[in-house]
């Protein structure tokens, strides 16, 4: 049988297959339905120093092919989190990822200096690309943003450090190469584009919060792009993520170039997409009698 194993800078995991952030909560409502100790991964929902509350409703609105949210990062906070999640997630063996998020890259580093204290978290996911909250939005965009706020949290943890991209900037590999050169030990791309929906009879956006983030099936082609040209111009691992719906959309990720992927929207139409997926991944491997993951990342490129 398929080996699926990956490696992503000092982690193993024994599959490449991990929830997207925001789409899992913290694996509570999930862990009746299938044994989470499966996943490759397991990648938190974002962690704020403080407690959000998030944003008004509606929060959610299903579109032809995609799906448009503002959730606005509603979360326990870190101390929250220690308090309320991290037992839970003890039971399980899985690398724990916690997705941060912050309004300036002290409470970023905040964030994770207090989250590094703990045993069962085993890195962190920079959220830098929130299209939901004003103020996080600059640290995503710019060379130099980016460069600084990795620096910054190279130095407050020795744990696997990945930078999480947005895909509503002009050159995304040119991000990714920012964050590598700062020290991240690896690439996850995409966050959700940036995106609107109007009631007309209302006349009013449909959004509370008017604007929010697109992902599922329309997003992944972006999504694909950006994993192509970040394998190519980076040596460290790209995890790829964008409208993963089933085990061939992971594999076109992986031949694009990811070494591990994430799945978001997908969860939410089926809970058990994830190990659907890597049922999926597994078989296609072997009728196509291939042994190890790693001859399909980055296949696609000549
Ligand atoms: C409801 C919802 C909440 C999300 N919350 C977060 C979050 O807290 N942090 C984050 O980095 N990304 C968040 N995302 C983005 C996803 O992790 C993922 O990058 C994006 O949805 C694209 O993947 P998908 O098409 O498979 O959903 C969220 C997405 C959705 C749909």
């Amino acid at each position: 049988m398929a080996s699926l194993e990956t490696r992503i800078g000092m982690l193993h995991l024994k599959n490449p297959v991990m929830p997207a952030s925001g789409t899992f909560g913290y694996g509570e409502e999930f862990a009746p339905l299938f044994d989470l100790n499966e996943l490759g991964a397991i990648v938190s929902k974002a962690v704020s120093l403080h407690p959000r509350p998030g944003n008004l409703p509606p929060r959610l609105v299903e579109l032809k092919s995609s799906l448009l949210n503002s959730i606005g990062l509603q979360n326990p906070g870190a101390e929250g989190f220690l308090r309320e999640k991290i037992p839970f997630l003890e039971g399980f063996e899985p690398p724990l990822i916690v997705n941060v998020v912050g309004n300036g890259i002290e409470e970023y580093q905040e964030v994770v200096e207090k989250l590094d204290e703990c045993p069962r978290v085993d890195g962190f996911e920079i959220n830098l690309s929130c299209p939901n909250v004003k103020r996080g939005l600059e640290f995503g965009t710019t060379h130099s943003g980016v460069e600084r706020i990795t620096t910054a949290l190279r130095q407050s943890t020795r744990k696997p450090l990945w930078v999480k991209l947005s895909p509503n900037v002009p050159d995304p590999a040119d991000l990714g190469k920012a964050a590598e050169g700062a020290g991240a030990d690896a690439i996850v791309a995409i966050n959700t584009l940036g995106g609107m929906a109007v009631d007309i009879e209302k006349k009013r956006p449909i959004l509370g919060a008017q604007f929010g983030g697109v992902s599922g099936p329309a997003v992944k082609p972006v999504a694909l792009k950006i994993v192509w040209n970040l394998y190519k111009h980076l040596t460290i691992p790209v995890i790829g993520v964008g409208g993963i719906m089933n085990g061939r959309d992971a594999i076109e990720f992986l031949m694009a170039g990811a070494t591990a992927v994430q799945v978001g929207t997908a969860n939410f139409i089926n809970p058990c997409a994830m190990i659907d997926i890597l049922r999926e991944i597994r078989s296609w491997m072997d009728s196509h009698e291939v042994g190890r993951l790693e001859e399909l990342i980055g296949a696609a490129h000549p």
